[in-house]
Parts: structure tokens; C-alpha cells; sequence
């Protein structure tokens, strides 16, 4: 069986949409109630048996370092002051025997580009892909992996999208399509309403085999100058399969203010401590 044991993490973007939060403050970092966003896709990462989290990172963004780095001076300090219920928040058992790896991005040339940076990293064995801005509660990275050691193709998590937002994703034109994935015939990314050929659109979760470093040096930069991922897995649909697996469970576009808000409601409505004290706060709102 062809293990995944590497997964890349694109975290270099400026997160414009966040500012003034993301001026100081990486916005992956930013809190869904008292957990970093990253933190959420590298815990699901870990669920699949990932050994290597690599981070395509821009060299500003010290902190996403040290949130990952083992500290000893917060586990001193909670040890003495007897507070060890926290030192698994703060040095979480199953981050001790994972190696991180820090790849600097030092300018925006799209998704694409950042992922070809990590090409000697991964050289020639499947990996994984995760946008961190993209919050699921389920792990889709199980599903994917699933299909993955069924099919041996590269997968990528897609769901329905309405018309109105359609054009913010990658969409694909679907062909067979059994009751566990999806043949992709071809792939768009961003397109307009009218052109996209299907409501079916990429979510931020992809395993890929290492042959798409080839078609990413093939790949010509967009509009933009930028260089996307999306065209770069068309073009290596002309030579192998590549299957979509519609993500069955809870998802948040935390990239957006709406899916950040609506993903801290929702982890709150799960957390036993304030559960209770939310439901009731939401209740007595007057909207
Ligand atoms: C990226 C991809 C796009 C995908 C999306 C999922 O876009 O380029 O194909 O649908 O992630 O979140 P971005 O959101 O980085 O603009």
C-alpha cells in the first residue's frame, strides 16, 4: 500500500480579508474560540497516520512556528503552578513525534507555486494537501485517503456550491459518478456562473501523486501571474485519472467572515463547558 505520509500546508497568503486582525497576526493563527485554524488541519492530518507536516510559509509568520514548537518554559511554568490539566493544550501529546518543516514562500504566485516549492521535499510518493482556511468537522482527509488506497488515482474533496459563489472555487465537469466518488473529465478553476460546467466545486483537501510536480512545471501562470494548482490538475487528467469525493459532514470557509463566525457558533454549540450559556444567549437574541 502507497502510505501518505507527507502533507503540505499552504499558509503564506496575506489574509487581506481579515484585516486589521491579520496585520500583525498570521491569519491562520486566528482562534476559532482557543484553537488556531491551522491547528484544526493539522490535527486532521494526524488522523490519517501523516509523519511530516510541511508548511509553505512566508518568513514573517513566526508564530505558526512557535505554536507547533514543544515549549518548555509554558510546561515549567503550568507544572509549578500546578495547572497540568492545560499541558496537553499547550504541548499536545501526538504533536511530539511529528516533524515539522518550514519551506519559505517569498512571493505570491498562487497555490500552484507554493505547492512546487515543496517538490524535493516530497520527491516520489503520494502526499497530501490542506487549506487551512477550510474547517471540517468530519475529517475529509479520511474519506479522501479512503478512496485514495481504493483507486491508487489522485482525489480531491469537492462540494455543491451554489450558483452565487460559484465562482471562488475550482469546479469540475463530472463524468461517471458511483455512490463514493467522481470520474473528473475536466477542471476550471474560478469560473464565471454561466461557464462552470457543473455546481460541483473543489473543497481545500487533495491527494495527489507526486507526478503532479510535473504538469506544475508545465503549468503557465494565470492572468494574475499566478500559477494554479486547478490548471495543473487538468493537465495531468490527460494522462491519469483523478477522482473527486463529495465530503460527507459539517464544512466552514473560514477564509470568509461568515464561515469563521458561523464555524465558532458552531464549535461552541459542542463545547460542554459554554454549550449551555450559548444555546440560552442565542435564545433570548431579538433578530
Ligand atoms: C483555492 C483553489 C480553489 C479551491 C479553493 C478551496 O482557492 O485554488 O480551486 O476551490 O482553494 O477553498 P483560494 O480559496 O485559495 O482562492
Amino acid at each position: 500500500m502507497n502510505k501518505i505520509r507527507k502533507a503540505l500546508l499552504p499558509v503564506a497568503g496575506h489574509g487581506t480579508r481579515f484585516l486589521p486582525a491579520s496585520k500583525a497576526t498570521p491569519k491562520e493563527m486566528l482562534p476559532i474560540i482557543d484553537k488556531p485554524l491551522v491547528q484544526f488541519a493539522v490535527e486532521e492530518a494526524i488522523e490519517i497516520g501523516i509523519e511530516e507536516i510541511i508548511f509553505i510559509i512566508s518568513p514573517h509568520k513566526h508564530s505558526i512556528k512557535k505554536h507547533f514548537d514543544f515549549s518548555k518554559s509554558i510546561e515549567k511554568k503550568l507544572i509549578e503552578s500546578n495547572k497540568k490539566d492545560f499541558l496537553e493544550k499547550a504541548n499536545p501529546e501526538n504533536f511530539k513525534d511529528l516533524k515539522f518543516t518550514y519551506i519559505n514562500q517569498d512571493e505570491q504566485k498562487g497555490l500552484g507555486h507554493a505547492i512546487l516549492l515543496a517538490k524535493d521535499y516530497i520527491l516520489d510518493e503520494p502526499f497530501a494537501i490542506l487549506l487551512p482556511d477550510d474547517l471540517f468537522f468530519s475529517s475529509c482527509l479520511a474519506q479522501l485517503s479512503e478512496i485514495y488506497h481504493e483507486t491508487n488515482n489522485s482525489v480531491i474533496a469537492v462540494n455543491r456550491i451554489d450558483s452565487k459563489n460559484i465562482h471562488k472555487y475550482g469546479v469540475i465537469d463530472p463524468g461517471s459518478i458511483n455512490d463514493r466518488f467522481i470520474e473528473i473529465k475536466s477542471i476550471v478553476e474560478k469560473p464565471k456562473p454561466e461557464e462552470a460546467p457543473s455546481d460541483i466545486a473543489v473543497c481545500g483537501r487533495y491527494i495527489l501523486n507526486s507526478s503532479i510536480f510535473n504538469y506544475l512545471e508545465e503549468t503557465s501562470p494565470d492572468k494574475s501571474n499566478e500559477i494554479q494548482l486547478t490548471d495543473a490538475i487538468k493537465l495531468m487528467l490527460k494522462d491519469e485519472k483523478i477522482s473527486a469525493c463529495i465530503y460527507k459532514g459539517e464544512k466552514f470557509d473560514c477564509g470568509s467572515k461568515q464561515g469563521y463566525v458561523e464555524a465558532t457558533i458552531s464549535i461552541s454549540l459542542r463545547d460542554n463547558e459554554i454549550k449551555d450559556d450559548i444555546k440560552n444567549y442565542i435564545k433570548q437574541l431579538k433578530i
